[in-house]
């Protein structure tokens, strides 16, 4: 009996280290995707801004450029966001703003890479005082806050 109760206390104590020693590698498996985690997202800039479906603007654009732009858009044809852009699937009340899913952003693309052919290539020599070149036609100068520009004066 004696023998019997030291053997059984022997593996109790056996198998109480053996669970501290588990508990302690989980504590630092924890803690080690924790600073996985915490590393990770210190290194990587904050991505929810970042433009992921950029085919024609730069892919580099700051957030505060982008911004400019799609305002410009928006005012040049009399519209709002949601006239290029999708909404969410999940989420209506929100847009998708990478989705190409909305026709009007792809006919958008075109006439964006139109307005710097034109540019380019008719008037190459408007610059600025600083010397850099300007836009001398851009969205506005056609569409004047239309979504359709006027064809033909009445
Ligand atoms: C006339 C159409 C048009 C309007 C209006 C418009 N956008 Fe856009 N937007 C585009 C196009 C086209 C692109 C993609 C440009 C490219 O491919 O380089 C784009 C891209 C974007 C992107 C980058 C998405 C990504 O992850 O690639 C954001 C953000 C965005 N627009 C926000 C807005 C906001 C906010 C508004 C309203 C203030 C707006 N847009 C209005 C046409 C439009
Ligand atoms: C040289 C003149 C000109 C310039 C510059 C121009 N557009 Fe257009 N755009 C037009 C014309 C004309 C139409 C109408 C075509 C039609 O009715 O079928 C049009 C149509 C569109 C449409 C489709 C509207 C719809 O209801 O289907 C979008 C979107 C658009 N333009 C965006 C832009 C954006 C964004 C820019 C600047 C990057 C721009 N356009 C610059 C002439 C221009």
């Amino acid at each position: 009996m004696y023998f019997l109760c030291k053997k059984l206390s022997k593996t109790l104590h056996w198998s109480y280290q053996q669970q501290s020693i588990m508990k302690k590698n989980y504590l630092m498996a924890i803690t080690a995707v924790f600073a996985f985690i915490v590393l990770a997202a210190a290194n990587t800039p904050p991505d929810e801004h970042k433009a992921k479906n950029l085919k024609v603007l730069p892919k580099d654009i700051s957030h505060e450029e982008l911004d400019k732009v799609m305002d410009s858009f928006k005012a040049a044809l009399g519209v709002k966001c949601n006239f290029c852009h999708a909404q969410k699937k999940d989420d209506p009340k929100h847009l998708d703003f990478a989705s190409d899913e909305n026709h009007h952003k792809e006919i958008a693309r075109d006439m964006m890479r139109m307005t710097m052919r034109i540019n380019k290539k008719y008037f190459k020599d408007h610059k600025s005082k600083e010397g850099e070149a300007v836009m001398a036609v851009s969205c506005i100068t056609c569409h004047n806050g239309n979504k359709h520009p006027v064809a033909v004066a009445n």
